[in-house]
């Protein structure tokens, strides 16, 4: 039984119009390639000032690995976006499950403290950072899952920009 609350589309998350869709950043929050450059060139120039402007937490970084900073989203269709880091994969053993984890689990508290009813995730970690899809689908799924089972009002979307990816999703939702 596929929850009613979980949605799985295959396509471009700039199109998605929810009110906050997740960007798979890096620690500077100053764009790149993969749906990071993808979100920064379909918001327009205003999305990179307002990711400049935030706070240093040391040199070079705005956000942490695991953590989620929200900003407006401005020529996208959705209302905000939340910018994550997610882990590099390197052998599995420094913590990159955890790390994951906390990028899902973090930008969904951030998504309700903003008073979001709908939120759109692409596969964080999955590109650049070669994470493995299955592994990280599972995180994601289960940390959602959980998550909505105290948010019933909550709706999320994966947004997976391949087939291969979208097909790991469908079939992590329907084997209930
Ligand atoms: N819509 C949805 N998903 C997308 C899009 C898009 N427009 N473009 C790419 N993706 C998918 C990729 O196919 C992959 O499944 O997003 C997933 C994450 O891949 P990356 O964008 O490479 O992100 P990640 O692996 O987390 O690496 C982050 O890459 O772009 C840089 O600045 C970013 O340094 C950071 C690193």
């Amino acid at each position: 039984m596929e929850n009613n609350q979980i949605e799985v589309v295959e396509g471009d998350i700039t199109l998605c119009k929810v009110d906050a869709i997740v960007n798979a950043a890096n620690r500077t929050l100053l764009g790149g390639g993969g749906v990071d450059g993808a979100i920064h060139r379909s918001a327009g120039p205003e999305l990179l000032k307002e990711c400049e402007a935030l706070p240093e937490l040391e040199p070079g970084v705005r956000c942490q690995t695991g953590d989620a900073k929200l900003t407006r989203a401005y020529q996208l269709p959705a209302k905000y976006v939340i910018h994550t880091v997610g882990p590099v994969s390197r052998d599995g053993l420094h913590g990159e499950a955890e790390k994951l984890r906390d990028c899902y689990q973090h930008s969904l508290e951030l998504a309700v403290q903003n008073n979001c009813r709908s939120i759109a995730f692409p596969a964080i970690s999955t590109g650049v950072y070669h994470f493995p899809p299955k592994k990280a689908a599972e995180i994601a799924v289960s940390t959602v899952k959980e998550f909505l089972s105290n948010h019933p009002d909550l709706e999320v979307l994966f947004v997976c920009f391949d087939r291969r990816t979208a097909s790991i999703y469908h079939h992590l939702l329907s084997d209930e």
